[in-house]
């Protein structure tokens, strides 16, 4: 496939702020490293780092994010919102609003697994790391989008072929156009960060609750202290899912993985 470039994407993008400072790379390690290290060089709000692949792509609970090139998404966004550590959770779930936004212009079907996973067909699709730099006199988020647009099947390994897909496979074969994808997700993206930044957080949590059919399913988490089994009471605003225990009590889970029992649609 074609390089992702900055004109193409400049072609599409509908964007005041977001994405002016645009960076293009044909690999790197992780786009995230890279944002924050052209973070803390002073690059400004809104700037966007593109790799086409990536060495080391970092996903979720210390991962590897599966990047094979020329094929896929792999963005990093710089945000300089002084954001208070309970609040980062709220800027990652907003991302899950608007990727999953621009993933259903495409699958219909696609929805939100808590926190953050974008699934069509139950499946993997999309994924975002969000991270906090306040090491400098400003702090700042990096938040890191992954997109499976165009990965064939044996771009996984082994063990997600059942857990993960792409847009293209979820399409009976039809590629995705990564230029158009890219603009689109940060137009909503921007569109959604404006909102945040002026109305706080309950707007967005409307949307993710409309994206993300869990509430009152009956859930399995696992918690890097154990596994619990609940169901699924609400999303509070610090972005912990709050569920109900079998024994009656509820229980708030920070991080971790969610199964619903019986299968996500
Ligand atoms: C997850 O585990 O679901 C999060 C995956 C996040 C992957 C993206 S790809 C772009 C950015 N750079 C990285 O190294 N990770 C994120």
């Amino acid at each position: 496939m074609e390089p992702l470039t900055r004109e193409a994407i400049a072609a599409h993008l509908g964007t005041r702020w977001l994405g002016r400072a645009l960076h293009c790379f044909d690999e790197l390690d992780s786009t995230n490293t890279t944002a924050r290290e052209m973070a803390a060089a002073g690059a400004p709000d809104g700037t966007v780092v593109i790799a086409d692949a990536q060495r080391r792509g970092r996903g979720r609970l210390g991962r590897a994010w599966v990047s094979p090139a020329r094929k896929n998404l792999y963005v990093s966004i710089v945000l300089r919102s002084d954001v208070p550590a309970e609040r980062l959770a709220q800027v990652s779930l907003l991302a899950g609003v608007a990727t999953c936004e621009a993933v259903r212009e495409l699958c219909s079907d696609a929805a939100i697994k808590w926190p953050n996973d974008i699934l069509v067909g139950g499946r993997k699709t999309a994924g975002i790391l969000c991270e906090m730099d306040a090491s400098g006199a400003a702090p700042l988020v990096v938040l890191g989008i992954g997109v499976n647009l165009n990965s064939a099947i044996d771009d996984f390994p082994d063990e997600l072929r059942d857990k993960a897909t792409s847009l293209q496979l979820a399409r009976h074969g039809l590629a995705v156009d990564r230029a158009r994808f890219t603009a689109q997700l940060l137009t909503r993206l921007e569109a959604h960060v404006d909102v945040w930044r002026r109305r706080g957080f309950a707007p967005i949590a409307t949307a993710w609750r409309a994206l993300a059919p869990l509430i009152g399913r009956r859930i399995h988490v696992q918690e890097p202290g154990g596994d619990v089994v609940g169901t699924a009471l609400a999303l509070d605003d610090d972005g912990a899912l709050r569920i109900r225990l079998d024994d009656g009590a509820e229980h708030r889970v920070i991080a971790g993985d969610v199964t619903v029992v019986g299968g996500y649609s």
